[in-house]
């Protein structure tokens, strides 16, 4: 019987090593260690065993179920999870190369940035994307009657809290919490009640830092993005600044960048002009530092509000924005 046993266990050994499918590993679990199987079977001729040979029979038949019963588990959950038995597993065999997934181009190009900002000694915060009408606006020196809150551009919620419109919703929270010297880059998402089209979408990236400290002047603004855009880039790339309104910053500029894709040539991307639009920036209000608790006369700063999502489509030349929210893999799978 000892003898019966053990060649029922190598043949199940044997059996089992071919197998790779599910349903036929059950089946033949079931014909060993099944109610009515081989083992079963086997055990009812236990009675016919010497009275005394049985307790070392019964072990026998115990650990052979036991190690039966281990194989066929252990098999179940390797095939289970990918479709292939352990015990084949032949390491001379070139490997399967499985198709995994990659960070978004956005991801990417952010984490780029964040590095290059850390090396310069910026630190990256967060902050709420859900925003009162107060840091949204009226702590920037946004006025109740400026056009960037109409409901046109806003998205408004019930209880007068908004969707931040723009990532510039850190620049006091920031300052209250740290004061001065300041130094912080904010990267998220922005929203923007409008419709829809190849250059604009409800929800994008921004990137806002915001620089305070003694004696700051354009000079630093400049010197920094530069530095940021050739980063970034992997080229030296020229800049230049016009003047550009924004409430919350005085002086305030546009920074543009010279093209990219026709080196200032004229082309679709930079609509013929050579220059592209990168960067709103300026110095930051006296009011707004007054408004974060910061000593207007003591301290000055920079702030810019990069357009991250833009930045993007420039260094991969990407022509509509909404592909980069679509999840469409056929557009992710080219990064
Ligand atoms: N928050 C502004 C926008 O979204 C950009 C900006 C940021 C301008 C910082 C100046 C300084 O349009």
């Amino acid at each position: 019987m000892e003898a019966k046993l053990k060649k029922l266990l190598s043949q199940a050994k044997e059996e089992v090593k071919e197998i790779k499918d599910s349903q036929i590993l059950a089946d033949l679990k079931n014909k060993y260690l099944g109610r009515k199987g081989d083992l079963a079977v086997l055990l009812k001729d236990i009675k016919n065993v010497a009275t005394e040979e049985r307790p070392v029979i019964g072990q026998i038949a115990n650990e052979v179920k036991k190690e039966l019963t281990h194989i066929f588990n252990k098999l179940e959950h390797s095939i289970n999870q990918d479709g292939a038995s352990d015990l084949d597993f032949d390491p001379t065999m070139p490997g399967v190369k499985r198709e995994i997934g990659h960070l978004h181009p956005n991801t990417r190009v952010q984490a780029e940035i964040e590095k290059a900002f850390a090396q310069m000694g910026f630190v990256v915060f967060d902050g709420p994307e859900l925003e009162s009408e107060y840091y949204n606006f009226t702590a920037l020196n946004i006025p109740e009657d400026h056009p960037a809150r109409d409901t046109q551009d806003t998205f408004w919620l019930e209880d007068n809290n908004v969707l931040r419109t723009h990532t510039s919703n850190l620049q006091v929270r920031m300052l209250e919490k740290y004061g001065a010297p300041f130094r912080g880059i904010f990267p998220g998402r922005a929203f923007r009640n409008e419709s829809t089209d190849a250059s604009h979408d409800h929800t994008f990236y921004q990137l806002e830092g915001l620089l305070v400290d003694k004696n700051i002047n354009i000079g630093h603004l400049i010197a920094v993005m530069k530095s940021l855009l050739s980063t970034v880039f992997q080229a030296e790339v020229t800049v230049r600044l016009r003047p550009g309104f924004f409430p919350f910053v005085e002086p305030g500029f546009e920074m543009d960048i010279k093209c990219l894709v026709c080196e200032g040539l004229g082309c679709p991307v930079c609509k013929q002009s050579g220059w592209v639009e990168l960067m709103p920036c300026g110095l930051v209000h006296p009011k707004v530092l007054e408004n974060g608790g910061v000593n207007s006369q003591e301290y000055s700063g920079f702030a810019f509000g990069l357009g991250l999502t833009r930045l993007v489509m420039m260094k991969y030349k990407i022509n509509d924005i909404r592909l980069l929210q679509s999840g469409d893999l056929r557009f992710l799978r080219q990064f």
